[in-house]
């Protein structure tokens, strides 16, 4: 049975405060502090180069992290590609790969800045970008996407839960699709991965992008990166750890996933992530993502009861809630809600300024749950706005 009440053991920071910005950054369980400390004073060494023990164990210890999150998202490990967040993930594709003048990239106005400012660059260099819209809920419409495909198009680059409104993308037909046109598939998997069970690999996507950070629990400073065919992108970054043979002529690139892993790569992040993925498979991805969406499903029940609040997104939601309380500022009602009762929200744009330009506005508070969520936490932040909603009118 799902015990959140024992899960919050394993974080302890959540004695002092509700946290309610799990969308932006989790919190960790005492496993992955752990398992970091325990390479920090037991064995803390290079990655993948030096004959010696400590060298040795460390090796040992980061590649069983990749075997970890390979196993987890059903793909190779020598396709799995640590990052540092889902942005460098983005970019690395956005400019590993070999564009054309001419060529055609689809992504939608959903997208978090991560997903569309790499795309929007490359206009630059003569790419063409289309932006599909969305619906008022943040649906993307497989058949706008569809509709959009020209002769050039190369790559599909859509978002599978958006950011601001929660709204989870029908990514399965969207892999059809690109599938039948010979299309790429990149899915930002920033608010999924670990949250919804999900099989990318059976759905063919070319580029799976995700963050170590959030619904995975691992550390900051973390991403992952899928490549399906890894000879057929380019490093984005070349020196130590990347190639195989140098000399003065040239230099020829190793095999993936090293070469895509550019310097000393995250260490301690890598182990700690290999640690919180194996923890997340205990308690079940289908757990958590029930919990979250009836978390989720809650929460926005109770906040549009309050005659003042305006809530986005539709019925079926990923982990995560946006709302307006009218007459007072996101940023207000965030600091109000910290400063009253401690409970942390995100406020502002949330980085998807397209998408809440979308409905014409430009900031909301975004209340969003992790596996450590309780109904008790969700009820706060509701009867909380409550009350901000009595004293304005
Ligand atoms: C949908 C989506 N994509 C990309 C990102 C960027 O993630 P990161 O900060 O790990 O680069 C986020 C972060 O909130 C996100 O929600």
């Amino acid at each position: 049975m799902y015990d959140v009440y024992r899960i919050r053991e394993d974080f302890p920071v959540l004695k002092k405060v509700i946290y309610l910005d799990s969308a932006a950054t989790s919190q960790k369980p005492l496993p992955v502090v752990k398992a970091m400390d325990e390479y920090f004073t037991e064995y803390c060494g290079p990655y993948g180069r030096g004959a010696h023990r400590l060298s040795k164990e460390t090796t040992e210890k980061y590649e069983d992290a990749r075997e970890a999150v390979a196993s987890f998202l059903g793909v190779p490990p020598g396709n799995t590609i640590f990052t540092r967040n889902t942005t460098e993930s983005i970019n690395m594709v956005a400019y590993g790969l070999d564009w054309r003048r001419g060529d055609h990239v689809i992504t939608s106005v959903m997208e978090h800045h991560s997903n569309l400012l790499p795309w929007m660059r490359l206009r630059k260099r003569g790419v063409e970008v289309t932006v599909v819209d969305a619906d008022d809920y943040g649906v993307v419409h497989v058949k706008s996407i569809e509709d959009a495909i020209t002769e050039r198009t190369r790559l599909i680059a859509i978002g599978h839960v958006s950011n601001f409104f929660g709204s989870i993308q029908d990514v399965r037909a969207i892999a059809r699709l690109a599938k039948r046109h010979g299309i790429k598939l990149l899915v930002d998997a920033a608010q999924s991965l670990g949250e919804m069970s999900y099989d990318f690999e059976a759905s063919d996507c070319d580029f799976i992008c995700a963050s170590g950070h959030k619904g995975l629990l691992g550390p900051q400073g973390t991403g992952i990166l899928y490549v399906k065919d890894a000879e057929g992108l380019d490093p984005v970054f070349a020196g130590g750890g990347t190639v195989s043979n140098v000399t003065l002529e040239g230099f020829s690139f190793d095999e993936a996933p090293s070469r895509f892993e550019y310097g000393t790569p995250n260490i301690p992040g890598v182990i700690g992530l290999g640690r919180a993925v194996k923890y997340v498979e205990a308690l079940g991805v289908d757990n958590i993502e029930s919990h979250l969406k009836g978390l989720a499903k809650y929460c926005a029940k109770r906040l549009s009861e309050i005659p003042q609040v305006e809530v986005y997104g539709p019925e079926e939601r990923g982990s995560l809630v946006s709302f307006n309380l009218k007459g007072l500022n996101p940023h207000d009602v965030a600091m109000i809600l910290d400063e009253a009762r401690k409970i942390c929200v995100r406020s502002g744009a949330m980085c998807a300024q397209t998408a809440l330009a979308r409905l014409g506005i430009s900031g909301a508070v975004r209340a969003s749950f992790g596996c450590y969520t309780t109904k008790e936490e969700v009820e706060a932040l509701a009867s909380s706005i409550e009350m901000m909603a009595k004293t304005l009118t």
